[in-house]
């Protein structure tokens, strides 16, 4: 990529996540400063820590710039210092300020854009601006009340398709990538390297909410033997009966709706422990994030990666439920991306939910931190599991199909979901 290409990239995608951000903090000061969830932020925390970030690495961090925040105010935008419970009660800049803050931050981006190559960390910049715009949409979702929020794009329709599995034969294959190659690859990404993943077969689809039902139906939340014993015991004390946002008759809140379930829908807001004992009770288990990799990326007839599922060609509306803007706000059905289909012919591997895999977060080999040290070591071990492909609310800058987000196995604010992996017959 040249100069003036790689620098047009960086100021689309820097445009691209504001309006996204803009679109979704376009409310009214007692919306923004609200706190709707200890799990949560208020709005207006992730909307200033935006800028403060962007601040940090573009200016700071690349142009040795002074700070434009009084320390006490920019200590207060330290997601590591300031639990998300706790950031209600700080003395947070009011939403007018924190627009103000982002807008200069930004001007100044933009004017050293012109005049200098971009650095890798304008592709961090753009990823965590996006990353925040995804955990405020999950704000929203658990915010009473109407929604705030208006779709920008419509999902296509599904077409029937059988609930099969696919095999994916065993051999060699490569797992992650170099920044020769995507440069805006984060460091838990890297480096590409070989692995023998042995056969295996994946479901061609995300488990859907009728699927779900029926797992419901068959006692599935009742029956310990298919839950793993610190799952059961997390079944118990949390007294899950159902994904989050899914009501006793059979409706489900959207965005504050009340809404009939859509059947052919890839069911989201379930925990890793809810997607391990589906899995389960589907005669299978979860894919572990080799196989999930490989059957997203890997070509076996070309013996070599793709970029995308479908091919090297950029995403297109039609390939996959990624977000433009603020997005479809709900999974597409199954079925809906026949062109999104891996050589494999697995669908609907990114965007609509965030997949669970079985694997815990650990570096590859040859792993190095990135500027950002403590994006993912801190986060090594067998605390979190993690979760592939990116949901609805992804931008197409910020997941590929080496990308790995991770979270604790109790979580399910977020917009996650499940693939069952089977071993080969
Ligand atoms: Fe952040």
């Amino acid at each position: 990529m040249n100069a003036a290409t790689a620098s047009e990239r960086a100021y689309e995608a820097l445009t691209a996540s504001r309006a996204r951000t803009d679109a979704i903090t376009a409310a009214d000061d007692v919306h923004l400063t609200a706190q709707v969830d200890p799990l949560m932020s208020p709005l207006v925390w992730d909307l200033a820590h935006i800028g403060q970030q962007e601040e940090l690495w573009l200016l700071r961090y690349l142009e040795r710039a002074d700070a434009m925040l009084r320390p006490e105010v920019d200590g207060l935008y330290d997601a590591f210092e300031h639990p998300r419970a706790t950031r209600p009660s700080l003395p947070l800049l009011p939403p007018a300020e924190a627009r103000r803050y982002l807008g200069e931050v930004r001007a100044r981006v933009v004017e050293r854009l012109a005049a200098a190559a971009p650095d890798f960390a304008h592709g961090l910049v753009v990823q965590h601006e996006n990353q925040h715009v995804e955990t405020m949409l999950g704000t929203h979702q658990l915010r009473p009340g109407a929604s705030l929020l208006t779709p920008t794009q419509s999902v296509p329709a599904g077409r029937p398709v059988a609930g099969d599995a696919v095999t994916v034969a065993g051999g060699p294959c490569i797992i992650g990538v170099d920044g020769t190659d995507e440069p805006w690859s984060l460091d838990n990404e890297r480096p590409a390297h070989r692995v023998e993943v042995p056969t295996f077969r994946i479901a061609r689809h995300p488990v859907t909410n009728a699927q779900w039902q029926a797992f419901v139906g068959d006692g599935g939340y009742d029956r310990p033997e298919l839950w793993q014993p610190a799952g059961w015991a997390h079944r118990l004390e949390a007294g899950l009966v159902a994904p989050k946002f899914w009501r006793p008759d059979g409706t489900v809140l959207r965005f504050g709706t009340e809404e009939q379930l859509t059947g052919d829908e890839p069911v989201q807001h379930v925990c890793f422990w809810e997607a391990d004992a589906y899995a389960r009770w589907a005669g299978g288990r979860l894919p572990t994030e080799l196989e999930w990799e490989k059957a997203c990326a890997w070509d076996p007839v070309a013996g070599a990666r793709r970029r995308w599922p479908w091919g090297d060609e950029p995403w297109t509306a039609d390939r996959a439920n990624l977000a433009g803007v603020v997005g479809a706000l709900r999974p597409a059905p199954v079925g809906a991306y026949p062109g999104g289909a891996s050589a494999y012919g697995v669908e609907q591997l990114l965007g609509d939910v965030w997949e669970w895999t079985s694997s815990p977060l650990a570096p590859w080999p040859g792993f190095t931190p990135m500027i950002y040290d403590t994006y993912s070591a801190p986060f090594f071990g067998e605390d979190h599991r993690v979760l592939r492909g990116g949901s609805w609310a992804v931008s197409p800058d910020a997941v590929r199909p080496s990308f790995r987000n991770w979270d604790l196995p109790v979580r399910r604010q977020i917009f996650s979901g499940v693939r069952v992996a089977w071993d080969a017959a």
